[in-house]
């Protein structure tokens, strides 16, 4: 048996993911009958390839209530559903992972609320995802656990299964120590995470702000560590175990994705998508959920002003929004959802005319080819989030401009925006900064165009998913085998406490 296969004896893996979805979500249409589809998001969209290619299984929610009961063992990964009750979703998915977490990890852009019943509901339901990872794990397993909804699993999970291996990842930005001190859970959450033998962010910033918690709020000792002879960490004792801490930039299919790019069948398509759209000198392009996170109202309230000052011509330069649907229950969606579809009304009620709509609005997710060629098509692409962990759009778009066509405007906001300098950077707070970044990428020379995406694209296609993972879990094996504390206190704190420091290097490559 090879590393990553599932023991057909035992039925139990030895890599395991853990995710609140599952990559497919599983519905009842109108007879009953189960259907799949692609889970929407950046995890899955990352993860999905890492696990085909270890075949391994994935543990996760299937994305309605009272689904799921046996493992379903597909071609390339095992699928473990974790069944969630109507109240549960409301509570622990709805309530504790995106009304209060999600919010107060962002940035508090909404308000976050705490409710004790959406904490009690988070705890239930990560008591159950552990059970399900120790249930699913073969001796000595490694167990990935991922992103906000489970923070409390690596710790539940290593009292379970001691003999396991475990890591987590956190997809979302971890916030800055004042605002993480809103949380009247602070100290669970944080016991929750050091429960695992490495915690990857992707930044060395979330690192840093997860090492001062871990000595401030729990009390643990903080230190340097080397994994092997290279990488320096941070790294906290907890008891006789040491947990290394550390920033691992995560990234994207690059190669397939390219490869799709390149086809006659997305070339055709790009090109019958700028007939469709009246053959514009600029097309402008966002595809994101539709969250608030995104700022999508930003860059529409840009483009509106660009119009009307005359900046733009909306005849011949035309916006595409593709939002996917999401978390369409939670009230701060919904309003956003109102505000975002009012600003596209009267963006085409000021500048469309009859046939020729300035701004192009669909709200659902689209087929992966026909999003490769719309970015294949997009003379501009619109990456405008008040705040995000990374944004794999970002990077999926340069990745399908093997034409080296194309011009990424892009929030300093984003993860990715300490990997992508040579995008049309603005600060989402500052209109004035937005209008400009999208005035200069539609007026950009070709070549000096050619220059940046060229740059950007040599970075995607290096750094992707793959690497990605592989960094993270190299590190995680070896860290077992062979971590090396030099136990310098105050060294760490002041790590902990100074932005820039270089004692929690990012994995790999530098992400600032
Ligand atoms: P997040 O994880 O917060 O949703 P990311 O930008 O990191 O944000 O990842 C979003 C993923 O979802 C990307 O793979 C992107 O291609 C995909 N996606 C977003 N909107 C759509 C859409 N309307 N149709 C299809 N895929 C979409
Ligand atoms: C982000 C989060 C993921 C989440 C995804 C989609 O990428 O980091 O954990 O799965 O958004 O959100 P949803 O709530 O629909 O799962």
């Amino acid at each position: 048996m090879t590393d990553h296969d599932v023991d057909p004896g035992t039925a139990r893996a030895e890599f395991v993911v853990v995710a609140n979805r599952l990559p497919v979500d599983v519905e009842r249409d109108a007879d009953g009958t189960l259907i799949t589809k692609q889970a929407p998001g950046g995890l899955v969209t990352a993860l999905k390839p890492i696990l085909r290619s270890r075949r391994g299984a994935w543990v996760g929610w299937p994305g309605a209530a009272d689904i799921g009961d046996e493992p379903i063992q597909g071609d390339d990964m095992t699928l473990v559903p974790v069944r969630l009750s109507e109240q549960e979703i409301a509570e622990y998915y709805e309530g504790f992972s995106n009304g209060s977490l999600w919010p107060l990890y962002h940035d508090v852009i909404v308000k976050p609320e705490y409710h004790r019943e959406w904490w009690n509901s988070y705890v239930e339901v990560n008591r159950r995802f552990a059970a399900a990872a120790a249930a699913t794990a073969a001796h000595g397993a490694t167990v990935w656990v991922q992103d906000y909804q489970l923070q409390l699993v690596p710790r539940m999970l290593r009292m379970l299964r001691p003999d396991v291996r475990i890591g987590f990842f956190l997809h979302i930005p971890f916030p800055p120590v004042e605002l993480f001190m809103q949380m009247p859970w602070r100290a669970e959450i944080i016991e929750g995470i050091l429960g695992a033998d490495l915690v990857g962010f992707h930044l060395p910033g979330g690192a840093q702000n997860f090492l001062y918690l871990a000595k401030r709020l729990a009390g643990y000792p903080t230190s340097k560590g080397n994994v092997g002879t290279r990488t320096k960490f941070g790294v906290v004792t907890v008891g006789f175990r040491s947990v290394l801490v550390g920033a691992f930039p995560i990234s994207i299919d690059s190669a397939v994705l390219a490869e799709a790019a390149r086809s006659p069948a997305t070339r055709t398509r790009a090109k019958q998508l700028r007939r469709d759209l009246g053959n514009p000198q600029r097309i402008m392009l966002g595809v994101d959920r539709l969250d608030y996170t995104k700022g999508i109202d930003v860059r529409l309230r840009a483009i509106h002003e660009l119009y009307h000052e005359g900046r733009l011509d909306p005849e011949e330069v035309v916006f595409v929004q593709l939002a996917t649907p999401s978390r369409e229950r939670v009230e701060s969606y919904k309003a956003m959802r109102n505000d975002i579809e009012r600003q596209v009304g009267r963006i085409n009620g000021d500048f469309g005319r009859v046939g020729n709509p300035a701004v192009h609005y669909i709200h659902r997710s689209v087929p992966r080819e026909e999003l490769i060629a719309f970015f294949a098509a997009a003379d501009v692409m619109l990456v405008t989030p008040l705040r995000d962990g990374m944004n794999l759009v970002a990077k999926e778009y340069l990745a399908c401009r093997p034409d080296g066509g194309g011009a990424l405007v892009l929030s300093e906001f984003t993860g990715a925006a300490a990997e992508l300098r040579q995008a049309y950077l603005c600060n989402p707070h500052d209109l004035e900064s937005v209008k400009n970044a999208i005035y200069d990428a539609v007026q950009q020379d070709r070549d000096e165009g050619r220059r940046r995406i060229r740059a950007m694209r040599r970075q995607v296609l290096q750094y992707d998913v793959d690497l990605w993972a592989r960094s993270f879990l190299e590190t995680l094996a070896g860290h077992i085998d062979t971590l090396e504390p030099t136990h310098s206190h105050d060294a760490a704190r002041d790590a902990a406490t100074q932005p820039s420091d270089d004692t929690v290097e990012p994995a790999g490559r530098s992400a600032r």
